[in-house]
């Protein structure tokens, strides 16, 4: 009997701890700041997430969720290892917010006094970085709902009265929280060299056969009239959840747009949908006055970059491959930012240079590699690397069916694959790359914030 009671007793105790809170910190007061500076960036309508955590309902109904990727560190999102190297708008929980979301989910998640909640910062809707000079439009896409990963190469043809400096483009989905990367390349027409540069297609669904690739990426008509390639800005702009496109310092950074100019998205890739959307993607541009007087220099290594890849990037079924690949660097530079690229293999990457009195120079350690956030990771001063240094890159890939983003099941050998013309890669196939922006390096650079100003 006196079991029985005891046994009631406990019981209620349990009922009385899951229903009410235990927990003296709430929502309003503890809670809601967390979440405003570290969730709402992306998790608000019109953000790169799929849903939104601006509301306390919204939180309370996701708490179990919430609780399990914050804890693991799955969000918010930076796979970059904080203890290898530093970067600006690094995303993460200090220890002290993530053991309160812990306590506050695990007590029952209370509201708390009204009163108290903080205003949900401002976000800009048009612009994340300032007042555009212009905005173009790309022509809008369908984006079939049948729940599968889509890749487009788009282009968007610009006239101008004149040759103008741009100090920074920004590409803005408004499916934002669809699309997952895109890279724009602008490409430069000189005076006189294509007539038209309206005459192509607009749109290439890069899931078509391969056989049909080629003529449809010709059908883009992106080359001179005398068949020569146009000279193009690499990295004109790019998009990936999250990240912000760059205001450098004035006269750091910045390119020059020829009055004929096409913006090639190559490409756009938007994540899986169960029923078909529209998207219709703008770019502002954001002119400048003067010359760039320190234009950014990108190098590629690895696939299709001025670097072998050792052993080459062939990966075989049911395995785990190791690759490396290096370069040496002949002058002084001053590194603004890094984009380490891989594909659905990809397991962990790491970047560092050895000086020639064998220093460390660390640039980026990602040790469990995620294709979803492949940021181009900004530091926060310019970062030197001597002369005479040797750049170092070493990725795995997985090609087991433990990795579970393995596109093929049973697991099949995967290859590099290279640029054809221009063309983009498909997913399927894999990639290493290394993107470094750089300038010629200037006494006192390593003191230059790029912080936005
Ligand atoms: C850089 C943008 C970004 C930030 C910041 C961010 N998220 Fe996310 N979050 C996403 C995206 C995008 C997805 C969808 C992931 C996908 O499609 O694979 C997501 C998914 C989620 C999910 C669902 C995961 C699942 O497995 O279903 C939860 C829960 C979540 N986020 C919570 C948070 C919380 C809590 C924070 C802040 C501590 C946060 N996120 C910060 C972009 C972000």
């Amino acid at each position: 009997m006196k079991e029985a009671i005891f046994l009631v007793l406990a019981a209620s105790i349990f009922w009385l701890a899951a229903c009410t809170p235990n927990t003296n910190l709430t929502y309003t007061q503890d809670i809601a700041p967390i979440i405003y500076q570290n969730c709402t960036p992306c998790h608000r309508s019109g953000g790169a997430a799929p849903f939104s955590l601006t509301e306390y309902q919204q939180v309370y109904r996701k708490k179990k969720t919430i609780l399990a990727v914050t804890q693991s560190g799955l969000m918010p999102p930076w796979p970059a290892d904080r203890n290898y190297s530093h970067f600006l708008g690094e995303r993460f929980l200090s220890d002290s917010d993530k053991d309160k979301l812990k306590r506050w989910i695990e007590g029952g998640a209370p509201e708390g006094n009204l009163s108290l909640l903080p205003n949900l910062p401002p976000y800009p809707e048009f612009s994340l970085i300032g007042k555009p000079d212009t905005t173009l439009w790309f022509d809008s896409i369908l984006i079939k709902g049948d729940s599968k990963d889509k890749f487009y190469i788009a282009t968007l043809p610009i006239e101008l009265s004149e040759n103008r400096f741009v100090r920074a483009m920004e590409f803005l989905p408004n499916q934002n929280n669809l699309v997952h990367h895109m890279n724009g390349r602008l490409l430069n027409y000189d005076e006189g060299k294509k007539a038209n540069i309206k005459s192509g297609k607009r749109l290439l669904n890069l899931e078509t056969n391969e056989d049909d690739y080629l003529q449809q990426f010709n059908a883009l008509d992106l080359a001179n009239d005398d068949g020569s390639r146009p000279s193009q800005i690499n990295s004109a702009t790019n998009y990936l959840p999250g990240v912000q496109a760059q205001l450098y310092p004035e006269g750091i950074g910045g390119f020059t747009m020829q009055k004929k100019s096409i913006l090639l998205a190559d490409d756009i890739h938007f994540g899986p949908i169960p029923q078909d959307k529209w998207d219709r993607s703008r770019v502002n541009i954001f002119f400048s006055k003067t010359p760039p007087t320190r234009p950014i220099n990108e190098v590629m290594m690895g696939t299709n970059g001025v670097t072998k890849i050792i052993p080459p990037l062939v990966i075989p079924a049911n395995d785990i491959t190791t690759h490396t690949t290096f370069l040496k660097i002949p002058q002084d530079i001053s590194i603004l930012t890094i984009n380490p690229h891989m594909h659905l293999l990809g397991k962990s990457f790491k970047a560092y240079a050895l000086t020639q009195n064998q220093d460390t120079i660390r640039l980026i350690s990602i040790p469990k590699w995620d294709f979803r956030w492949q940021y181009f990771y900004t530091f926060p001063k310019m970062l030197k690397i001597p002369a005479q240094s040797v750049i170092y890159v070493e990725a795995t890939f997985d090609n087991t069916n433990h990795n579970y983003n393995n596109p093929h099941n049973p697991p099949k050998e995967i290859r590099e694959r290279l640029d054809n013309g221009g063309a983009g890669m498909r997913t399927t196939d894999e990639m290493l790359q290394f993107i470094i922006t750089w300038l010629p390096y200037q006494v006192g650079d390593e003191k230059v914030s790029l912080a936005p100003n």
